[in-house]
Parts: C-alpha cells; structure tokens; sequence
C-alpha cells in the first residue's frame, strides 16, 4: 500500500514549535486544576481561555462537528470524551488531550492525570500507558519502519496483562490535523513505512486493563471500553531527526 507522507523542511519543523509548545504548556497550565470537583466543562474553557490568550486556535472546537476545545477521557473513556458538568471525584483517572494551532501548524499531545488519591489499577494503567508512550518514541530513527514501533509498543503492555485499542493510532500531523501516515500501537516488526528524516507524527497508544474493544456511544465521539474497563493514553508530536528523534511537545519550563 502507498501512502503520501509529506517530509517536513527544517523551516517547517520551526514553524511547528510554537503549537507543539503552546500544547505542551497547556498541559502544564491544567495540571493544578485536576482535582475533585472540577468539571470538564471547567477544565475545557481553562483550556479554550488558555489558548486564544495567546492568539492559537483550539483544533478540536468544531473539528468534523467535536463541540469543544479539548478532549477529556474519564476513567473507562478510552478517547474523545466531550467535556460536560460531571464533576470530577477522587480516584477517578483523567486524559486531557490538547491541539493548538499556532500559523497553521498543529501540535497535539495529551496526559492521563490522577484525581486526587489513585487507586492500584489506575496506577497500574497510567504507568503502563506512560511507559508505552516511551517505548514506542526510543524505537524512532531514520530506517526504523512504523511496524517496529507498533510491536514494541505492544509486547510492552501485552507483557503487562494489559491490552492496546486497535481503532484510534496515532498520524502525521502538520498543516494538517491528521495526515498520513497512520501509526498503529501494534503490529510486526520491520513491517510499513521506513521512518525517514523529516517525517513528523504523534505516538498515542490507548491502553485498557481489560480487554482491547471499544464502541462509540449516541454522541458520536466518546470512546469507551466495552468491558468498561479503565483506560489511559499519553501522546507526544514528534519529528524524525538524522541520528533519531526529537519530541516537539515537551513543555518549555
Ligand atoms: N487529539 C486527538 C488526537 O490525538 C483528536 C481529537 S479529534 C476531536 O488525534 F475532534 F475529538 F477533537
Ligand atoms: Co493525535
Ligand atoms: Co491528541
């Protein structure tokens, strides 16, 4: 299969780093927010505030019809969880997931956070999606195929007991929202593209302590677990560099 992958000039990775910071810094900004009794709504408009202040545009706010600025996953919520007025309550787990654009360019990146005291299981899922995330950015280098990337991020949280949803990846990302390629959290190594200079994408892995299935409800957009189980993401944008990768999401502070 053939896919169009635009390879990104130095000059566009520059002009990617103010959204991949502003997204970063967002997450930053929330972290102190995450606590019982905040809504989503809360933290959505935080976010929405947050972001026009410094003159970027929140990519989700009526992305394919999504009616807000972020997304926030709650407990068995997989992934684009719309913000509402359920308030948060301790032990809960929550994923705030942020794209900013800043002249045209995107950057996404997201974080499961604790609510107030974690439970074993949600230590155990967010730790196991945190590192997934790791292990899936260490295997990026010029050569490397997006199939190695898959397979490690899958022999790590299989390893664990734990399992990778197959329906949402991780994607290019530059002008574009989501552009090709799609980077799948499981699969053969040395299978799919040969990663290459230039190439920008996002690592996402979703990851359930229950089994892997997922179903959308009647809003269209929330992601569950099936078994409504708990669920839990990290995602970083990042670029491959000539000696390996860089990430272009970390926070500047
Ligand atoms: N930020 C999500 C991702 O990582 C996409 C959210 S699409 C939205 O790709 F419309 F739900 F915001
Ligand atoms: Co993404
Ligand atoms: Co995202």
């Amino acid at each position: 299969m053939r896919v169009m992958v635009t390879i990104k000039s130095a000059q566009d990775i520059e002009d990617m780093r103010p959204a991949c910071l502003h997204a970063a810094d967002t997450l930053v900004m929330i972290e102190p927010y995450i606590r019982p009794g905040i809504t989503t709504d809360d933290i959505n408009d935080l976010v929405h505030e947050f972001t026009v202040k410094a003159g970027a545009i929140p990519a989700p706010l009526n992305y394919h019809g999504f009616p807000k600025s972020v997304c926030t996953s709650v407990n068995h919520v997989v992934c684009h969880g719309i913000p509402g007025n359920k308030k948060l309550k301790n032990g809960d787990i929550i994923n705030v997931d942020v794209t900013s654009i800043i002249n045209g360019w995107h950057g996404d990146t997201s974080k499961t956070f604790y609510v107030g005291d974690a439970s074993i299981k949600a230590k155990k899922i967010t730790e196991v999606a945190r590192k997934a995330l790791k292990i899936g950015i260490e295997v990026v280098r010029p050569g490397a195929t997006l199939g190695d990337i898959g397979h490690a991020i899958q022999t790590y949280v299989e390893s664990e007991h734990c399992s990778v949803v197959r329906e949402y990846c991780g994607h290019g990302i530059g002008r574009v929202f989501h552009e090709e390629p799609q980077v799948l959290h499981y699969g053969k190594s040395g299978s799919g593209l040969k990663l290459q200079t230039g190439m920008v994408f996002t690592i996402e892995p979703m990851v359930n302590i229950g089994k892997a299935a997922i179903k959308v409800l009647g809003d269209d957009w929330t992601v569950v677990s099936r078994d409504k189980s708990l669920s839990a993401q990290f995602e970083h944008t990042l670029t491959v560099t000539n000696d390996g990768v860089e990430i272009l999401t970390l926070p500047s502070n």
